[in-house]
């Protein structure tokens, strides 16, 4: 049988649209379907790299105007991989030519411009879904069935921290190629909306809707030097981010990001612990789940490491890949992703985060800056 194509054109090359780029490759080799991906045409503003990008990972074509691209008629989904104040635009142009989208996280720069997005794709009820990539690590969508399964009982806490330390130079600039993220126009935040964000999503996917929120946020280095005016300019991003919240669960959440933590590059770390069972992973040790099971024989009772490799319905992906005991990597979330979001097209049932999931965390994260600007516990406003 012929297979549907999905025609693919993908805003953005950098860090994103490498990862993407190599999602769509695999998944059809790695969870076959009715649909067969097309990379179809690739945009960004430089002509010759985005020509050289294009040939690299084997998109049939470029565009330097991301407009033009949303009005072909022969692509059906557009991939936004561009920083955060473009994805707004783009996917509401996208959404008017009827297109299919996949957006990066975070959804917007705030909650205001997300609940644009969510009505204009509702309206015009084209599927939509959103980079939050990390549900799609086995040993984290292990965390959710054992969830969902009631195993963990009456949940008391939750906690994730996300770390890095690559901004910690006073004279690294911002905005711009590869510094857009300190510079707040571009952005919209600082650890916040960058990994808080990520953070925020497992959490709500895990734990259900956070009510209210207490947070803090220091900016450490208050003027950097801007790469667009050349000038010394105020930094209005935030440099690191704490917050404590409480969940409609009546469970208790404490967050933690910054990008000041010398010695961390991507220390994402989870922890929930319920009245029998306790779930940590850390993304340093992507596919191992550790799991405390109150319910074990006592004398054997103790933190296990469960390997999430098992090629078994148990281990969700798992069963598409190696064999037993062998892991996958970061990039592997990304293509069960493009995989859910095609078995999404097919059955008709979208798979989250959808744009409507991901406005969720968007208004955690406006609450959150909004706490921290007046020292205050904050109600989070309903998506
Ligand atoms: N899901 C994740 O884990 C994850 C990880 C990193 C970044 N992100 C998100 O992905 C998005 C992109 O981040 P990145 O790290 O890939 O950034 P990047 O700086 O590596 O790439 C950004 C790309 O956008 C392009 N671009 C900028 N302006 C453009 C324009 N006017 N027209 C066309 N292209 C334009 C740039 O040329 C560049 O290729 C951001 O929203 C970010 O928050 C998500």
């Amino acid at each position: 049988m012929a297979k549907k194509q999905l025609r693919v054109g993908m805003i953005g090359y950098g860090f994103m649209g490498r990862a993407h780029s190599n999602a769509y490759k695999q998944v059809g080799q790695f969870f076959p379907s009715n649909h067969q991906v097309v990379l179809k045409a690739a945009c960004a503003r430089d002509a010759e790299k985005i020509k050289a990008f294009a040939e690299q990972w084997g998109y049939e074509s470029t565009e330097t105007e991301w407009k033009k691209l949303v009005e072909r008629p022969d692509i059906d989904v557009i991939d936004i991989c561009t920083p955060n104040n473009m994805h707004k635009e783009i996917a509401l142009a996208a959404t008017a030519n009827k297109k299919a989208i996949l957006c990066e996280k975070p959804l917007a720069m705030n909650a205001a411009e997300g609940r644009e997005m969510v009505a204009a794709v509702e309206k015009a009820g084209v599927p939509n879904m959103v980079w939050y990539n990390y549900r799609r690590i086995p040993a984290v969508t292990l965390a959710k069935k054992l969830v969902d399964e009631g195993r963990l009982g009456k949940i008391f806490h939750y906690r994730a921290k996300f770390l890095q330390d690559w901004t910690i130079k006073a004279d690294l600039p911002q905005g711009g190629q590869g510094l857009w993220r300190l510079d707040v126009a571009a952005a919209g935040s600082g650890v916040s909306g960058d990994l808080l964000a990520h953070c925020i999503d497992t959490s709500i996917w895990l734990n259900g809707r956070l009510d209210s929120v207490c947070a803090m946020t220091e900016t450490f280095v208050k003027e950097r030097m801007h790469n667009l005016t050349g000038k010394v300019e105020k930094v209005g991003i935030d440099d690191a981010c704490t917050f404590m919240c409480r969940y409609a669960n009546g469970s208790l959440g404490n967050f933690e990001s910054t990008r000041y933590a010398r010695g961390h590059k991507a220390l994402y770390t989870f922890e929930i612990n319920g009245e029998n069972m306790s779930l940590f992973w850390d993304l340093h040790d992507l596919h191992r789940l550790q799991v405390f099971d109150y319910k074990d024989e006592g004398k054997i009772r103790g933190w296990k490491s469960v390997h999430v490799t098992d090629n078994s319905p148990d281990h969700p992906y798992m069963d598409k890949w190696w064999v037993p005991g062998l892991a996958i990597g970061y990039d592997a979330s990304f293509t069960h992703q493009v995989a859910d979001f095609i078995q999404g097209l097919e059955t008709g049932k979208p798979q989250g985060p959808t744009f409507k999931d991901a406005l969720e965390t968007q208004c955690v994260l406006d609450a959150i800056l909004d706490s921290a600007k007046g020292g205050k516990w904050v109600t989070v406003a309903k998506s």
